[in-house]
């Protein structure tokens, strides 16, 4: 199994406002970066388990997202939707540098693409 993974630039802390979001495009596939009030920043598929609600359009409370469309929450740091809803995101693993500099951990497929 190939295991490779690249880190990617993909912005600075600053350009995103606590509790609010990002979106980026990786080879096609559309990534919602968050940053949390306690100051992390996480990565998620951009698209809602239920009926492909736009996440990063949603309310960030805690290390949760309300989808916009039907208020799903899904857990941002497992991408699991809380219950009483099913369903699941990917999840991206990020890194802040001491300079405040976001890196995206690109593996598989997404490995290779330039981020937008
Ligand atoms: S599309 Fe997200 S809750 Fe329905």
């Amino acid at each position: 199994m190939n295991r490779e993974t690249a880190k990617v630039r993909v912005g600075r802390v600053d350009d995103i406002d606590p509790r609010g979001s990002r979106r980026l495009n990786v080879n096609g596939l559309e990534i919602a970066l968050f940053r949390l009030s306690d100051g992390d920043i996480l990565a998620v598929e951009n698209r809602c388990p239920h009926k492909g609600g736009v996440l990063s359009e949603g309310m960030v409370c805690g290390p949760v997202v309300h989808c916009p469309l039907h208020d799903w929450r899904i857990d941002l740091r497992s991408g699991e939707a809380l219950d009483p809803d099913k369903g699941c995101i990917e999840t991206f693993e990020t890194e802040v540098s001491a300079d405040g500099s976001i890196y995206l951990t690109l593996t598989g497929a997404l490995l290779g693409a330039d981020a937008s």
